[in-house]
Order: structure tokens, then sequence, then C-alpha cells
């Protein structure tokens, strides 16, 4: 999740004219010049992709802020994933679907990229031991984080993990539920 805002901060801090130009210069641009699918496919640094595909800041934000949901509909299903009604757990595992076909020529395509979506209930998972490399770290087909990681980083084996949907993952350090 570190990896997504990077590119936030890039135009933040004014280092745009630094950017690719075939980037800036897309049909896209610069409408979503934020959105981590349109620029991946200019960028030629090795990338490792890491996020929840429910990532709760994401949920609680930009999926279902306050704002929207003035009547409090998603109350429960807010705080604890197992109190959201049928219709709200299609609207989450839609949010799923759409980061994976918004990742799907990353995964299929890149040769030097790694990536590495759980489905946890969780947001920064790269900076605390606990959910980067302990025994009871969340895994993926039995992998840390930072084995993942570490297969990208080292060259061993092209590492592309992606979860089973909500609820399957029991390794899961949930922040909410
Ligand atoms: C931009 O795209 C052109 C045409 O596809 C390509 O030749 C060029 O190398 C690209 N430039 C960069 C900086 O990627
Ligand atoms: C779920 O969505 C359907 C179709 O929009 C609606 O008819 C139904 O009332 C909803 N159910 C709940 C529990 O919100
Ligand atoms: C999962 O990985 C651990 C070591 O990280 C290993 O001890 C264990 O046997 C593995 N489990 C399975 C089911 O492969």
């Amino acid at each position: 999740n570190h990896r997504w805002k990077v590119v936030y901060l890039a135009e933040q801090q004014g280092v745009e004219q630094n950017l690719d130009k075939n980037c800036t210069g897309s049909l896209y641009y610069p409408k979503q010049r934020f959105c981590l699918q349109y620029a991946l496919k200019y960028i030629r640094t090795p990338f490792f992709i890491l996020n929840s595909a429910y990532d709760v800041y994401q949920f609680h934000h930009i999926l279902v802020p306050p704002s929207a949901d003035l009547s409090g509909h998603w109350n429960h299903c807010r705080l604890n994933p197992a109190a959201c009604n049928t219709n709200q757990t299609n609207i989450l595992q839609g949010f799923r679907k759409d980061m994976l076909a918004a990742l799907s020529l990353f995964f299929k395509y890149s040769k030097r990229g790694g990536m590495f979506i759980n489905s946890c209930f969780a947001h920064c998972q790269s900076e605390s031991q606990d959910t980067w490399l302990t025994s009871d770290s969340p895994r993926v087909h039995n992998k840390t984080i930072a084995e993942a990681v570490g297969d990208w980083y080292f060259g061993r084996r092209v590492t592309k993990e992606i979860d089973c949907a909500y609820p399957c993952d029991s390794t899961c350090h949930n922040l909410i539920g």
C-alpha cells in the first residue's frame, strides 16, 4: 500500500515533470493519474504490489465513506464484515474483483513484478513484524509477505500471490470484526 501512495505523493510534491511522458500524455491523464493501474505500464522499475483486497482505509474512506451513507445502513458492516448483509458482501466482493481486474495485465505479463494481494481487513501490513514475518503472520499459499517480497527482491522466483475471497483466509490480522 505504500507503493500506491508513491504515485500520489509524486503528484503532491511537484515532481510531475519527471514522470514518463508516455504516461502523462496518455488518454487517461490527468484524470486518472493517481490510479496505479494506468501508471503501472509506464513504470520500468521492478515493482511489487502489496495490498489487501479489502483494505480497511479504502473501505471506510472511499468505498463507503460516512458521507455517502447518511442513513447508516453500513454501520454494522463497516465495523464487522461478518455483520454485512448479502448485498453489502456482494459489494465488497465486487470491490475486490475490480481491483484484481485492474491488476490483471500486471499479474499475467509482468516478468519482473511481484504481488501479494491477500483477503484481510487490514491496512499497512508491511511495517509491523507481526504481519510481515512471524509464525502467525498472514499467508497466501503458505507464504508470508516477507517471503513473497524476498522472492521478488532477490530474484528467487516470480511470486504473484492472490488470495481466495473473504472469508476463506484464517491467517489474517484483521483490524475490524
Ligand atoms: C514511449 O513510447 C514510445 C512508442 O511506444 C517508445 O518508443 C518510447 O521508448 C517510450 N518512451 C519511454 C520513456 O518509455
Ligand atoms: C438487496 O438489493 C436488492 C436489489 O437492489 C434489494 O431489493 C434488497 O432489498 C436489498 N436487500 C437488503 C437486505 O438490503
Ligand atoms: C508452511 O510453511 C511453513 C514454514 O514457513 C512450514 O513449516 C509448513 O510445513 C508449511 N505448511 C504447508 C501446509 O505447506
